[in-house]
C-alpha cells in the first residue's frame, strides 16, 4: 500500500513530527496512517489511535515513523501490562490489542501473504492455534546494558533508539525466575561498579546479557557479553558464560557455569549449547511440532529428511513414527547437541550431518536415497530459489514447511506449486503473543 490513486502525496522530512490517525495494521505490525496522500507506517501505534508521530524514514511514495505520544488511544485499546521506565515494552508491540484481535490479524496475515505474494489458492487455512500462555512465555530474553546517573542499568533498547536503554525490573514476557536472574546480574554490576560499554566512546565493559531457561527443568543459563576488559567475577551459580576476553589474569574468561541448557519437550530430554537455536516458547513448540508430525503423515516406514534441524527437535519427535530420519543443520555445535540428544533418548534411527542446505541436500540424497517426507524449518529469510530446487530434487511425497515468516513461505511454496506440488493445508500457531510474529506449518503434496 502506498499513495492513494490520483492523490498527490506530500513528501515528509526525517525528524518531522505530525499528528495522524491510525487506520489499520500493516504486515509486520505497524500502524498505517495517511497524511496528505502519503502512507505512513507508524511503529507503536494501533488502529483507532490518534498519535504524534516522528518521521524516521522519508521516501517519495511512503514514510516510516514512530509514535512519540498517543494523543487519543483507540476505544478498544487494552491497557499496557508490560511497561519499563514509563515506556511500553519494546518486545510487546501488540499488547494494546485484545488477544482475539491479535489472533485474527495473524491468521489474516498468513492468508494474505499466501494469496497475494504467493498467488496461491485452494488450500485449507486451519484455525490458528492460540498460545497456552499470553504472558511469561519466553524461555530466552536478550538484554542490553546502559547507564543512568552513572549506574549500570539492564534492559531493552527503546523502540527505534539504539542509543537509549530502558531499565527493566519485571518483563512480563519472561518468567519470574528469568527476571530474578537478570536483576541479580544487574545488582552485581552495580555493587561491583562494573561500567556498561559505550559504543560511542568505546569504553566500558558490559554489553549484553542473554537469559535462557529450561522451562521444564527450571535451569537458568545467563550469558554475559563483554568488551575486552578486566572485571570482577560475576555470580557463578547463574551458569554464567562470558564472551569477550577478561584481558587479564584476575578477571573471568570462558564458561563459568554449566555450558549446556537442559529442557524437556514432547517427552524427550534435550540439551543445547548456548549458540544453538531453540524455539523461545517451549509450550507452543510442542504444539508446533505436533502439527508438523500430523502433516508428515508417518506410518512407521518412511525416510524423513529434517532440514534446518537445529538440535534435532523435529526429527527426534518424528523418529518413533518413521523408518529413518536424516537431519541437516549448518551449526556444528547444534549437530553435536542433536547427536547427544538422540543417544540420551535411545533413538537409533536418526543420522545427523553438519552442513548447509544449499550444498548438503544432494550428498544427503546420495547417502540416504530419496526421502518420502522432507521437513524444512528455515530462518526468517526462508529458502533461496536454488535451495527450493534442491528440495524438489528429493521428489518427496510430502513437504512439511515450518515457517516463522509467511512472506518468505509464500514465494517458496509458489515455486513448489509451480513444480507440481499442491499446497494442501496451512496452520498458524501463535508462539509469540503480544507481538506481530506468527509461525505456521504448511503441507505440500506431490501432484494434485
Ligand atoms: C528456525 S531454526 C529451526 C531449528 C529446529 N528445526 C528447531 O525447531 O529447533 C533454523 C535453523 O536453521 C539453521 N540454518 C540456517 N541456515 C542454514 C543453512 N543454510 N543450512 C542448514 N541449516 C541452516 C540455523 O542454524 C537454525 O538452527
Amino acid at each position: 500500500m502506498t499513495q492513494a490513486a490520483g492523490e498527490k502525496a506530500t513528501a515528509r522530512r526525517r525528524g518531522e513530527e505530525l499528528e495522524v490517525e491510525i487506520e489499520s495494521l500493516a504486515f509486520g505490525g505497524r500502524g498505517v496512517a495517511r497524511a496528505e496522500g502519503l502512507v505512513i507506517f507508524v511503529a507503536g501505534a494501533l488502529p483507532g489511535d490518534r498519535v504524534r508521530a516522528e518521521i524516521t524514514k522519508a521516501k517519495k511514495r511512503f514514510a516510516e515513523g514512530r509514535a512519540v505520544e498517543i494523543l487519543r488511544p483507540a476505544e478498544d485499546r487494552v491497557a499496557d501490562a508490560c511497561v519499563h521506565d514509563g515506556e511500553p515494552c519494546p518486545g510487546a508491540p501488540w499488547q494494546g490489542l485484545s488477544y482475539e484481535r491479535q489472533l485474527a490479524q495473524k491468521s489474516e496475515q498468513v492468508e494474505e501473504a499466501l494469496r497475494r505474494i504467493g498467488g496461491l489458492d485452494g488450500f485449507e487455512l486451519e484455525e490458528i492455534e492460540p498460545a497456552v500462555e499470553r504472558w511469561r512465555y519466553r524461555n530466552k530474553l536478550e538484554y542490553s546494558f546502559g547507564e543512568r546517573d552513572g549506574e549500570p542499568i539492564l534492559g531493552f533498547h527503546a523502540r527505534g533508539r539504539w542509543d537509549l536503554v530502558v531499565d527493566v525490573d519485571d518483563c512480563k514476557l519472561g518468567s519470574e525466575r528469568g527476571n530474578a536472574a537478570r536483576n541479580s546480574v544487574r545488582d552485581w554490576a552495580r555493587s561491583e561498579s562494573v561500567p556498561a560499554y559505550d559504543a560511542r566512546s568505546r569504553r566500558g565493559v558490559l554489553r549484553n546479557l542473554v537469559v535462557r531457561e529450561g522451562w521444564r527443568t527450571g535451569q537458568i543459563q545467563t550469558r554475559l557479553v563483554t568488551s575486552v576488559a578486566r572485571f570482577p567475577k560475576p555470580p557463578v551459580d547463574l551458569h554464567t558464560a562470558i564472551e569477550g576476553d577478561s584481558g587479564g589474569t584476575d578477571g573471568p574468561t570462558g564458561v563459568l557455569g554449566e555450558e549446556r541448557l537442559r529442557e524437556e519437550l514432547c517427552g524427550l530430554r534435550l540439551e543445547m549449547s548456548h549458540g544453538a537455536f531453540f524455539q523461545t516458547n517451549t509450550e507452543m513448540a510442542e504444539r508446533l511440532y505436533a502439527v508438523a508430525g500430523e502433516y508428515a503423515g508417518l506410518s512407521g516406514s518412511e525416510r524423513v529428511f529434517d532440514l534446518y534441524c537445529g538440535i534435532g527437535t523435529i526429527g527426534l519427535t518424528m523418529a518413533k513414527r518413521a523408518g529413518e530420519v536424516w537431519g541437516l543443520e549448518i551449526v556444528p555445535e547444534a549437530i553435536a547437541d542433536a547427536e547427544r540428544n538422540a543417544e540420551r533418548n535411545g533413538i537409533e534411527n536418526i543420522r545427523l550431518f553438519a552442513g548447509s542446505a544449499r550444498t548438503g541436500v544432494r550428498p544427503l540424497i546420495e547417502e540416504a536415497g530419496k526421502p518420502d517426507v522432507v521437513v524444512v524449518d528455515p530462518p526468517r529469510a526462508g529458502l533461496s530459489q536454488k535451495i527450493v530446487r534442491r528440495l524438489l530434487e528429493c521428489e518427496a511425497k510430502r513437504i512439511v514447511y515450518v515457517s516463522c515468516n509467511p512472506t518468505t513461505l509464500a514465494p517458496n511454496a509458489a515455486q513448489m506449486v509451480e513444480a507440481g506440488y499442491t499446497l494442501k493445508r496451512v496452520k498458524p500457531v501463535d508462539m509469540f503473543p503480544q507481538t506481530p510474529h506468527i509461525e505456521c506449518v504448511a503441507l505440500l503434496e506431490k501432484g494434485a
